[in-house]
């Protein structure tokens, strides 16, 4: 059966192409799916590709993976930060999560340094701009079973 990937995105990511350039760089969202498209392609994996600004909403994304998808691919965004609720959705589907962050949340403010998600994860990449996305892809799919 083909393996379905839901990649999930948070708050103002939507911006992205636009906002705070020097941090997060000039490629948008909608480029960033592009080249995850490509990539499930050449993977031969399903994708599901989708942004909220909304907690609860992101929570709702993380339970509807759960019920079809072989795994996620998060950038919860700021509220890597402050979301008990997006750690505890991640607890309760039970599926391989890669945490990616654009920029590297370690070399930035102190208030970025906590993600609630990373002690739920599989793993997490960060720094590495778009490509965090590529690499994240390649990571999951080879720890799914056949
Ligand atoms: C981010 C890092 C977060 O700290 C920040 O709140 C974001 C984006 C990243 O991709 O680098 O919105 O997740």
């Amino acid at each position: 059966m083909t393996k379905k990937i839901h990649i999930l995105n948070g708050p103002n990511l939507n911006l992205l192409g636009t906002r705070e350039g020097s941090i997060y760089g000039y490629v948008t969202l909608a480029d960033i799916e592009k080249n995850c498209r490509e990539e499930c392609a050449r993977l031969g994996v399903e994708l599901e590709f989708a942004q909220s600004n909304h907690e609860g909403e992101l929570v709702d994304l993380i339970q509807r993976a759960g019920e079809s998808a072989d795994g996620i691919i998060i950038n919860p965004a700021a509220y890597t930060h402050t979301s008990v609720a997006i750690h505890d959705a991640i607890r309760a589907v039970n599926l391989p999560v890669v945490e990616v962050h654009l920029s590297n949340i370690y070399a930035r403010e102190d208030f970025r340094h906590h993600s609630y998600v990373s002690p739920v994860a599989l793993g997490t990449i960060c720094g590495f701009g778009p490509a965090g996305y590529i690499l994240a892809l390649g990571a999951l799919t080879s720890h799914l079973p056949e």
